[in-house]
C-alpha cells in the first residue's frame, strides 16, 4: 500500500480541461502523493470536487506506485467516506472542526480500507489530537486557513507542527497545507512536517515538474 510522503502537489491549482496531462507532468518529475481538495460551500464558502475527479484520476496515480491523497473540507464528513474510498483515495483526511464525531468519523475511514487523517484549521489547538492519537495515520496541520489556494503561508505554523510531532511521536505523518513553497517548506520539514502540499506554487508555474523539483530539493536543504 502506498504511503504519503514528500512535496505533495494539489489539483486544486491545476488546470482542469487537462488534468490528466498536469498530473502526469507531477508523476513523471517524482511527485508520489497527490492531493485532492474536497469543497462543500458549506465547511468553507467554495464548492471544488467531488468523487468523480478521484475516480478519474487514481489509476493513473496507482501506475505511477503514488498515493491518493484526499482532504474533506466537508460538514458531517463521515458521510461521504464510503463514497471517496470506492472512487480510490488512500487516505482521507476530515476536519476535527467539521463533525462531533472525530473518533467515529477515523475509525470509519479505517474500516473503509484507508488511513485515516485528521486536518486541524489555524485556530484549532494542537492538543485535540492528545485524545485521537491512536485513531490518525496522519494529522494535517493548516498552514493557512481552509478554503483557497494562494494564500500566505502563516508564520506560526512551524511552531505548532513541532508541538504536534511532540504529541503524536514518530508514528503518524504530519502534513502540511497551505503557502507551502520552496522558502517555507524547509521550516515545516525541520518542525517534524513528513508531507508538504503546494498547490499554486506547483502548478501555478510555467513548468510544475520543475516547482515540484525545487521544493522537494528545498525540503531538505
Ligand atoms: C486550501 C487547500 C489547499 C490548497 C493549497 O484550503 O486545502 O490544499 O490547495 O494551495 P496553496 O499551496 O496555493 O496554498
Ligand atoms: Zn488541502
Amino acid at each position: 500500500m502506498p504511503e504519503p510522503g514528500g512535496v505533495a502537489p494539489s489539483i486544486l491549482a491545476a488546470d482542469f480541461a487537462r488534468l490528466g496531462e498536469q498530473v502526469g507532468t507531477v508523476l513523471a518529475a517524482g511527485a508520489r502523493t497527490i492531493h485532492v481538495d474536497i469543497m462543500d460551500g458549506h465547511f468553507v464558502p467554495p464548492l471544488s470536487m467531488g468523487p468523480n475527479v478521484v475516480s478519474a484520476l487514481a489509476d493513473q496515480i496507482h501506475d505511477a506506485g503514488g498515493y491518493v491523497d484526499v482532504h474533506l473540507m466537508i460538514e458531517r464528513p463521515e458521510r461521504q467516506i464510503e463514497a471517496f474510498a470506492k472512487a480510490g483515495a488512500d487516505g482521507i483526511t476530515l476536519h476535527f472542526e467539521a463533525t462531533p464525531h472525530a473518533n467515529y468519523a477515523l475509525n470509519a475511514v479505517r474500516d473503509a480500507g484507508c488511513r485515516a487523517g485528521l486536518a486541524l484549521n489555524p485556530g484549532t489547538p494542537a492538543t485535540v489530537v492528545g485524545e485521537l492519537v491512536e485513531d490518525v495515520d496522519l494529522v494535517l496541520c493548516m498552514t493557512v486557513n481552509p478554503g483557497w489556494g494562494g494564500q500566505a503561508f502563516l508564520p506560526g505554523s512551524p511552531d505548532k507542527v513541532r508541538r504536534l510531532r511532540e504529541l503524536v511521536g514518530g508514528r503518524p505523518a504530519i502534513e502540511v497545507d497551505g503557502g507551502v513553497d520552496a522558502s517555507t517548506v524547509g521550516v515545516c520539514a525541520a518542525a517534524g512536517a513528513t508531507v508538504f502540499v503546494a498547490g499554486s506554487a506547483v502548478f501555478g508555474t510555467e513548468d510544475p515538474g520543475q516547482a515540484y523539483r525545487s521544493i522537494a530539493e528545498a525540503a531538505h536543504s
